[in-house]
């Protein structure tokens, strides 16, 4: 019997040592080029500055012009402002509460949009890979073209001001306001915005 129990307790070290091994090699599988897929850098991911952040130049000229040297929405822009924004996200733990992988189980898809596919990763703003934890509120992968860029600055200023029993904390301090009440987003403010408006969209999904 005795020896049945050094068993039971040795297999279990087994298991999780086996999962402790898996979980590193799977999340280094998906680093770099994978299985001869294409891999794109940040430069080729801002080829083409998406409709979004032009839009934010022309909403906010000034304080865009602040934050990018320029009013002009150039691809060095809108690289810097994706890199940023990966960088806040990481930052600011926004993967704690959000995933960005759309599971092929339980009707996901019909909620959150297609499936994930492992191409999507191969790109430097996907690595390493912001699967995130836990889901307190929804996957992020398909978030592009979902909402307008002025529902993210209300969204961000205050959850609440557009999901009435939303548990998302508020990112104001990003935002300042002029005297008469307008909004003046910040460089972070508009680096978000152009990250998670980024997310699954042409360049985002492949
Ligand atoms: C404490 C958990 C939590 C944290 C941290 C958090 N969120 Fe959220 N988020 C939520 C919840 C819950 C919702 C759903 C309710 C809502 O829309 O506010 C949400 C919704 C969103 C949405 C809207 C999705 C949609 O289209 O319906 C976006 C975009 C978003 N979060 C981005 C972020 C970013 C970026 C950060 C980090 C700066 C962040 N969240 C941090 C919980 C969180």
């Amino acid at each position: 019997m005795e020896r049945f129990y050094t068993f039971l307790f040795v297999a279990g070290l087994g298991c999780f040592a086996i999962a402790f091994v898996l979980s590193m090699i799977f999340p280094w599988m998906s680093l770099g080029s994978y299985h001869g897929m294409e891999y794109k850098t940040l430069e080729d991911l801002a080829a083409r500055p998406s409709v979004e952040f032009v839009e934010l130049s022309k909403s906010y000229p000034q304080d865009f012009a602040q934050a990018f040297g320029s009013a002009e929405p150039t691809a060095a822009a809108f690289a810097e402002a994706l890199q940023r924004g990966r960088d806040l996200y990481v930052g600011q733990a926004c993967w704690h509460c959000h995933s960005q992988y759309v599971r092929p189980v339980a009707n996901e898809d019909l909620r959150f949009g297609p499936v994930s596919v492992a191409q999507e990763y191969q790109n430097a703003l996907a690595q390493p890979h912001l699967w995130g934890t836990r889901r307190v509120g929804p996957d992020l992968s398909r978030e592009h073209g979902k909402r307008t860029n002025d529902w993210h600055v209300a969204h961000f200023i205050n959850p609440k001001n557009v999901v009435a029993n939303s548990v998302m904390p508020r990112y104001d301090f990003y935002f300042s306001f002029d005297a008469d009440g307008r909004v003046r987003p910040s460089k972070d403010a508009l680096s978000l915005i152009t990250y998670v408006q980024w997310l699954g969209s042409e360049s985002g999904r492949r």
